[in-house]
């Protein structure tokens, strides 16, 4: 992708979706994995790895500071030896991600430098809480308007008590924790099921973490880690906007590798709306062949239903029966792609966080635009219910975080195709 607005999508009515597809690994693990690996010298072999536009960047950032990567399809190969603990502002700015190079490189460095992260447009996006939970256990930051800059000899351990359970925060505190003196103990960490990978991966390499996944994360500083082999947890947001899909559409569908026990919470939620999911031995069965149902939900932490789900669960509920009021927990601008869908001719009112929906039955096709990767699969997922044909537009967003959307959902029986913006 060189730039968002390259390429587009056209969506046509189409069939009920049907058949078979195979959920890839999560964008926001892998990119954590392979930020993780400058903490250890060799060859490191990531497994399952989607081909997304932002590994791509990661690959950049670490070639910048001396790794070498290569990729092959599902795969990347990481060569750690000498590494210069200087993230260039250029890459670090296209990618929110890099924020996650701040743990590793301090805990085996004592000094980072990182230009202002980038990433999504859905409003201001800090970073104070990794700051000071790198700050209790011994950092210094300088930080300016280029980047940030952190030094230390090592990391000490120490308890970190998170004012919230940020993601990014809890991995940054972990990995930074993972090569410091002593043990360090996260309180109100983050528990989503990518967290959880990156401890296993950083258990594999020789650090000493329990509690991952849960609300307090333990970790005892070790002296050296090794390269390792690790194979990605499926992307449970790509895996849940193939059910939105599938509820705006109908059909049946089954989506290989997904983990059920990742989405209890997401597939409670469009249960609720009328669509049947079960976990089948190959991954998540799913059955949509019903009028959606009004429902309220509020995005949460992990386990509640996340963030990133929201923006398709509206275009559910956009054609549901009933009003659903839809509130936003975590970030305050993320209803730009309200705009789009009320441009489609949907009915929704939307006050400082909260949502108010009221479905129709149709909605209907014109030309509208992906303002972010989540904000891209929503519109995409609202043309599927639309008479008419959609064009959407700017949707190399959408690259950085499914690896073949238009793809997947045509081989499911959608009306859909992406060619270069016209
Ligand atoms: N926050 C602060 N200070 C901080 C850190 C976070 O105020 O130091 C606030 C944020 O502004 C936000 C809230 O805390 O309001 C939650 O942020 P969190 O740190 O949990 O999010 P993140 O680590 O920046 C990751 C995902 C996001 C996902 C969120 C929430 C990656 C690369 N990104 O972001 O994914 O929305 O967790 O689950 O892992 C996406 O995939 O499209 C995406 C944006």
């Amino acid at each position: 992708m060189s730039s968002p607005s390259t390429t587009e999508f056209v969506i046509e009515p189409g069939p009920q979706l049907s058949g078979e597809i195979t959920i890839s690994g999560a964008k926001n693990s892998v990119l954590k994995l392979m930020a993780a690996t400058v903490m250890a010298s060799g060859t490191h072999t990531i497994y399952n790895v989607p081909d997304i536009f932002d590994v791509g960047i990661m690959c950049q950032l670490l070639e910048s500071m001396g790794a070498k990567t290569s990729r092959r399809p599902g795969v990347v190969e990481i060569v750690v030896d000498k590494i210069t603990p200087v993230a260039p502002f250029e890459l670090v700015e296209q990618m929110r991600a890099s924020t996650a190079m701040l743990g590793p490189l301090l805990s085996r460095f004592g000094h980072v430098e990182l230009g202002i992260p980038g990433g999504d447009d859905f409003g201001h996006r800090p970073i104070d809480m990794h700051l000071t939970g790198l700050e209790k256990l011994g950092a210094k930051f300088d930080v300016s308007a280029k980047g940030v800059v952190g030094t230390v000899d090592r990391l000490t351990g120490g308890e970190v008590q998170l004012g919230f359970p940020s993601v990014g925060a809890t991995e940054n505190i972990m990995m930074g924790a993972v090569m410091a003196q002593g043990t360090t103990t996260i309180e109100n960490a983050a528990r989503e099921p990518e967290i959880a990978d990156l401890a296993s991966m950083l258990n594999k390499m020789g650090a000493r973490i329990t509690g991952a996944g849960t609300s307090t994360i333990s970790v005892v500083g070790v002296d050296e880690l090794e390269a390792v082999s690790h194979r990605v947890i499926p992307d449970r947001i790509v895996a849940a906007t193939f059910l939105a899909a599938l509820g705006v559409a109908g059909g049946e569908i089954l989506l290989k590798e997904a983990r059920y026990d990742h989405m209890g919470m997401v597939c409670q939620k469009i249960g609720e709306m009328g669509l049947r999911t079960s976990p089948d031995r190959e991954g998540i069965w799913a059955m949509a062949n019903q009028r959606l149902k009004a429902v309220d939900m509020s995005t949460l932490p992990y386990p509640g239903v996340a963030t990133d789900y929201k923006p398709f669960l509206a275009s559910m509920l956009c054609v549901a029966d009933g009003t659903s009021i839809v509130t936003e927990n975590l970030f305050a601008g993320r209803f730009r792609y309200v705009d789009e869908l009320v441009a489609m001719g949907a009915k929704v009112r939307t006050d400082g966080n909260h949502a108010v929906i009221k479905g129709v039955e149709r909605l209907a096709g014109g030309r509208v635009v992906s303002h972010d990767i989540r904000a891209g699969a929503a519109v995409i997922v609202a043309a599927l219910g639309a008479d008419g044909q959609t064009i959407v537009t700017d949707t190399g967003h959408v690259a950085r975080g499914y690896p073949d959307l238009a793809g997947d959902l045509r081989s499911l029986g959608a009306n859909i195709i992406e060619r270069p913006a016209g």
